[in-house]
């Protein structure tokens, strides 16, 4: 995702450089420039600010010192997109779920903080109940979290959450279970208008499949009654007002009927909105690289599409790829292949994308696409 960033950018005019924990990734890969370090390092990061003296820092992962980004911001040393707060605040769940619920007073899951298995036990009993879902305050792509059903889930939840997360710093959420309808993501545009101010802008819901936390398939637009869709544009304008600053955001809603609940938000493009590669006239990486430099945006839709995920399915470095030329001869079918250096058997390494009038069939012939690529130790 950060590599499309660079891409919108530099189609701009923008001069880049890319900065990974890792050489020659997919980023680096296309940026003027290319630097590696350590982004949880602040000592790392402030020098490397201070030699290379970006007008903006846009950040692409939420790993980073970004109390190091708050300083250097507070210094006036470099612009943070959105801000070095929103960062800072969307980097852990506890910073964002308590601005959400208890500053912003935004409907969400009921939710508790834990730091041992004893108050987690306790938290459970003393009202978030069975189901519920525990998660690493600091994890992604649903890495250590895992849905209790009983109390014979507990131990066991507990500890996969040890292993998964982050930092070993061992801080837990515990959410009671939301029975939702469905999730969408609205993504949505702080940018400036052509007097100065900032407007905020949605895009056309976008519908998605999450396995184990981590996104599989998404679509767009799902179909949402109007009072929903009217809570979901209050929901995520109350929190993206809050955090401020400009870009584009990805706001994650549960839905069943006309309710919604907040779930957590990205200050910057969202996995499941690659979908608008296909589906958008501006896609989410577009939009982002329009609004942080104050230019105009157009949320408008292009096309009904869907995507879907292409997984490593095996454990190696250089990896080639089957299949593209069968994926590709899908009808209305693109493919994007990341350029990651090493694959995983679960690492995202590409996406499939498909547009076509009806979102069910463009679901399917994603779905498809995606499957007939198959990467392999070359
Ligand atoms: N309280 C809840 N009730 C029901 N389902 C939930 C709840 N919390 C999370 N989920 C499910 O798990 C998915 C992942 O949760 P969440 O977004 O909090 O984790 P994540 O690790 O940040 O994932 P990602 O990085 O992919 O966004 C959600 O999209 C949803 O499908
Ligand atoms: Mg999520």
């Amino acid at each position: 995702m950060g590599k499309e960033v660079l891409i919108a950018l530099q189609r701009l005019g923008v001069e880049t450089i890319a900065v990974d924990r890792y050489d020659n990734a997919p980023g680096q890969q296309v940026a003027h420039h290319a630097r590696t370090i350590t982004m949880s390092d602040p000592t790392a990061l402030r020098a490397l600010i201070e030699a290379e003296r970006p007008d903006l820092v846009v950040p692409e992962i939420e790993a980073i010192a970004t109390p190091e980004l708050q300083a250097l911001e507070a210094e006036g040393r470099v612009r943070v997109i959105p801000t070095a707060r929103a960062a800072r605040l969307t980097m852990d769940r506890e910073g964002i779920r308590r601005l959400a619920a208890e500053t912003l007073g935004l409907p969400t899951s009921p939710y508790q903080f834990c730091d041992t298995l004893a108050e987690l036990q306790a938290a459970i009993d003393g009202g978030i109940g069975y189901p519920c879902i525990v998660k690493p305050v600091m994890s992604s792509s649903g890495k250590g979290q895992s849905k209790i059903d009983g109390p014979a889930d507990v131990q066991k939840a507990w500890d996969y959450a040890m292993a998964g997360g982050r930092v070993s710093h061992g801080r837990v959420i515990v959410e009671g279970f939301i029975d939702f309808d469905y999730e969408i993501t609205l993504l949505t545009v702080r940018a400036l208008d052509t007097h100065g101010s900032v407007q905020t802008h949605f895009c056309a819901p976008i519908g998605h499949v999450q396995v184990s936390g981590d996104y599989v398939e998404s679509w767009q637009p799902h179909p949402m009654s109007p009072a929903a869709q009217a809570e979901a544009q209050r929901i995520a304008k109350a929190v993206t007002d809050d955090l401020g600053g400009q870009g584009l955001f990805g706001v994650e809603l549960f839905v069943k009927g006309d309710r919604v609940w907040f779930s957590e938000v990205s200050p910057r493009p969202h996995d499941t909105g690659m979908v608008t590669m296909i589906t958008q006239w501006q896609n989410e990486f577009e939009l982002h690289a329009r609004a942080i430099l104050g230019l105009p945006v157009s949320t408008a839709l292009k096309s009904p599409g869907a995507s879907a995920v292409i997984y490593g399915g095996v454990d190696a470095t250089g990896v080639v790829f089957d299949g593209v030329e069968a994926a590709l001869a899908v009808p209305n079918s693109e493919v994007r292949l990341f350029g990651k250096p090493e694959s995983f058997v679960k690492r995202r390494m590409g996406v499939a994308l498909v547009h076509d009038a009806d979102v069910e069939v463009a679901r399917s012939q994603a779905k498809l696409a995606a499957s007939l690529v198959k990467p392999r130790v070359r």
